[in-house]
Parts: C-alpha cells; sequence; structure tokens
C-alpha cells in the first residue's frame, strides 16, 4: 500500500503547519495540550487498540491531526515523529460512529513512520524478507527489495500488488561483489542518491559437521552471511553520510551467540556477523547512521529445511549427529511460530528514535540466549551431547551395530 492509498491525497490544513506552530487551547480542562503535527503527511497514521475507540477506515481523508504531544513527553522533532496520543477528525461515508456521519474525533497513536524513505532488504524472497517488504510497504516505505532471482522478484511483485502494496525491486545477490555494486547503483538511480536503510536480511544456513563442510560450502556460507552484509555496508555508508544519516540492520541469529553443533559455520558466521554489527554501531554513530542488531530465535521460514537438506546432503552414516540433528530440526519446524515478530522487529529498529543497539527476538531466544551466557562451558557441552546424540567419548561412539544414537550400551561408563 503507497502513502496515497492510505490516506488519500489533499492535504488538510493542519498539514501546512509550521515545524514549531503555536499551542492551540486543550481541548479539556483534564487533558494535555494539544498540539499541530508539523507534518501529518510524514508518517502514516494508525490507531492503537489500548488507546482508539474506533479503528480508523482506509480511504478516509484525514481532516485534521493533533498530537498530544504532553502526553508522550517533552515534544519531540525531528524526521520521525513522535509516538504519542492523536487526535484524528476524519471525514467519509463510513467514519462516524454511525455510518453515516460525517465527522468523528477519536484518540490513536501516531506510529512514527518512514515518510515515505526507502530501504533496501536483501533476500526479501522468502521467509523474514518476504513478510519484512510487505510490512514496510504497508507501513508507507519506499521498498527496494532484493532478489537474486528474476522469477521470484516478479512472483514478489505480483503478490505485494494482490495485497494493494507498491515495491520495487532489483537483482542482488549479496555473495558477489559485482552484482551489490549493480544493485546498489540501481538504488541509487530509484531514490536519488541510495537507500535511506539497508536491512541485511539473506542467509543461509549450511548445516553439517565441521568434518564434513569443504572449504567451498564454508566460503560460501561467510559470503552470504557475512562479507555480503558487511559489503553492503560498506557500500551504503558513504550516501547514508551524505544525507546526515541512515539506518542498517543486520539479521544474525540466537545461535550466533548459541553455537550448535551440526550447523557450527552457520554459528560462526553469524557470531562474526554480530561482532562486526556492534563494531559498525560505533564507528557510524558519528554519520548519523544508526545500526542495530536482530538475533531471531527459530521461526517458521524456509530456511529450516535448508538446513535438512544440507544435512541429508552431508550425511555421514557413521555421525549420529546426523540423524538427531535432522529429528530435532524437524520437530522445531513442527512447532514454530510464523515470522511476523521479525518484521515487527525490523520496522521497530527503522522508526524507533533510538533503536536499540540488539534485539533477541522469540521466546526460546530469549531464554537461551543468556543462558547459554551464565553456565559453564562443560554443562552446555553436556546439554549439546544429550540434544544432539552426538557421544561424549571415543567408546560411546564405538556402538555396536543396530543401536540408537544417544542409547546407552550399558556396557560403556562415560567419563566426566
Ligand atoms: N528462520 C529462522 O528461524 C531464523 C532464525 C534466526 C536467524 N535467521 C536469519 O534470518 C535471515 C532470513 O532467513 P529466513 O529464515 O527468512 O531464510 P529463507 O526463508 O531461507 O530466506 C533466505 C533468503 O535469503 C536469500 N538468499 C540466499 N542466498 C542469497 C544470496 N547469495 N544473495 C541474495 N539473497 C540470498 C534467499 O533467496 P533465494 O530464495 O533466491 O534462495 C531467500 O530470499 C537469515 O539471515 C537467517 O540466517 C532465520
Amino acid at each position: 500500500m503507497t502513502r496515497g492509498s492510505r490516506l488519500p491525497a489533499e492535504p488538510a490544513p493542519a498539514a501546512a503547519a509550521t515545524p514549531e506552530p503555536p499551542e492551540p487551547p486543550a481541548p479539556a480542562a483534564a487533558e494535555p495540550p494539544v498540539r499541530e503535527a508539523a507534518d501529518p503527511w510524514a508518517a502514516p497514521v494508525s490507531t492503537d487498540a489500548k488507546h482508539s475507540r474506533r479503528p480508523l477506515t482506509e480511504g478516509l481523508e484525514v481532516e485534521q491531526l493533533k498530537v498530544y504531544a504532553a502526553a508522550a513527553g517533552p515534544r519531540r522533532r525531528g524526521p520521525l515523529p513522535c509516538r504519542g496520543l492523536v487526535v484524528v477528525r476524519v471525514r467519509g461515508a463510513a467514519c462516524g460512529p454511525r455510518r453515516g456521519e460525517s465527522s468523528w474525533e477519536g484518540r490513536g497513536v501516531l506510529v512514527a513512520g518512514s515518510g515515505g524513505r526507502s530501504v533496501l532488504v536483501t533476500g526479501a524472497t522468502g521467509g523474514f524478507g518476504r513478510v519484512i517488504v510487505f510490512r514496510l510497504a504497508g507501513a508507507g516505505w519506499d521498498v527496494i527489495a532484493g532478489a537474486r532471482d528474476r522469477d521470484k522478484a516478479r512472483n514478489l511483485v505480483a503478490d505485494a500488488a494482490g495485497r494493494g502494496l507498491a515495491l520495487r525491486t532489483v537483482q542482488l545477490d549479496v555473495a558477489c561483489e559485482a552484482s551489490c555494486r549493480q544493485a546498489l547503483q540501481e538504488c541509487a538511480e530509484m531514490t536519488g542518491g541510495g537507500p535511506w536503510a539497508l536491512v541485511n536480511n539473506a542467509g543461509i544456513p549450511q548445516a553439517g559437521a565441521v568434518a564434513d563442510v569443504d572449504d567451498e560450502d564454508a566460503r560460501r556460507l561467510l559470503e552470504v552471511n557475512l562479507l555480503g552484509p558487511a559489503r553492503l555496508c560498506r557500500l551504503v555508508l558513504p550516501a547514508m553520510a551524505a544525507c546526515g544519516g541512515g539506518r542498517i540492520v543486520n539479521i544474525s541469529s540466537g545461535l550466533g551467540r548459541v553455537p550448535w553443533p551440526m550447523g557450527a559455520w552457520y554459528s560462526a558466521g553469524k557470531h562474526a556477523l554480530s561482532a562486526l554489527t556492534h563494531c559498525l554501531r560505533v564507528e557510524a554513530a558519528h554519520l548519523g547512521v544508526r545500526v542495530s542488531l536482530i538475533e531471531p530465535g527459530a521461526f517458521a521460514t524456509p530456511m529450516l529445511s535448508r538446513a535438512l537438506t544440507d544435512l541429508n546432503t552431508l550425511r555421514d552414516p557413521a555421525n549420529p549427529g546426523y540423524d538427531s540433528t535432522t529429528r530435532l530440526f524437524t520437530a522445531v519446524d513442527r512447532r514454530v511460530p510464523g515470522p511476523e515478530p521479525v518484521a515487527r522487529t525490523v520496522e521497530t529498529c527503522l522508526t524507533a528514535r533510538r533503536p536499540r543497539p540488539r534485539y533477541v527476538v522469540g521466546r526460546e531466544a530469549r531464554f537461551l540466549v543468556p543462558l547459554h551466557t551464565m553456565l559453564p562451558l562443560s554443562l552446555t557441552d553436556r546439554i549439546k551431547h544429550a540434544v544432539t546424540g552426538l557421544p561424549r567419548t571415543p567408546a560411546a561412539a564405538a556402538r555396536p551395530p543396530g543401536q540408537q544414537p544417544g542409547e546407552r550400551s550399558g556396557r560403556v561408563k562415560e567419563t566426566a
């Protein structure tokens, strides 16, 4: 949905308000003073169930938009409007408490919005990326979806159009330097400089034991999950600095801080991406570029089935970790939640006045990440042995034929 389709044109008188408008009288003695919003069109308006009496109906014209700035603390100015209580007066056939009333006044939340800003999202054709671009496009962002496959890009645009959303695509293989440069060149032409924000989302799992993943596969993972995002950060920074700021969101993983056997390269790549992000945040602060890291737990996307494919490809019958990890991933895949919380968090990173350096998303990740940090490695190793079925001793590895992974023979005495 474009900004125009959400709130049709014909700016209301309030839209023309000066950046520092005089404070009009408060609507009621008990209410905080009402201030004119600097530019209501700079932000998509939505209502929050907690505060609104009635949701805004799409297609209605906003006649007047006022902000109870005082209710949300001191007035905040700048490119991103404040989050606060708003009074919205709307005109339209279906806007009143009763259908047909010509005007209605209600309270909602002014959601800090994009102001039509551009954002490049990598790996937008599947999983998180797809949900992220739909969410941002729906919130009025000028979304440029990075896709390495033209057909998938066309399908994405068609799906978006089916939902009433508009987005543009660029062909982008993050593992290829020439493709990154070309994509950013196209973005610069589309946006007149470069994207205001970059979301490094593209990633691959490359599951398998360290002993079985060869250099080529390991290099491919690092290209997609680490070097590609780092390269894109490097390439977008000059344009962001020239515009006085921007946002970078890197999507890492809870497994970056909970290294998981049979997925060592994935954990290593994400761990490195996290470290890189934390350094970049400090290095880019003076350019006005805010950098955030998102560490999601497991969510329902094709990522887990890609990991299962990796395990099948590399499967070593002598390594019980393959069977047990396959069982584990299959079980996890059945009960993981949908990816919306990650898309919501990306939007927060882009719209919050002061985005947090790091967001851990998902109940399990919020539990496991701090737990893994607190527990001694000797204990987390034991837990990983138990869950993956990987034997703790050479004797345990030499199990008799037919014995299940993780099943003890009874004759073997394990040592601590
Ligand atoms: N799903 C989870 O549970 C989970 C948890 C933690 C972190 N993450 C992270 O979240 C991000 C998104 O994962 P997802 O779950 O959405 O995975 P996904 O469904 O497999 O999607 C990955 C996306 O990345 C794209 N991609 C892969 N290689 C690329 C390349 N070389 N250049 C450009 N795009 C490329 C894929 O495009 P194609 O379709 O063309 O292959 C796809 O659109 C990844 O960084 C992942 O590590 C996921």
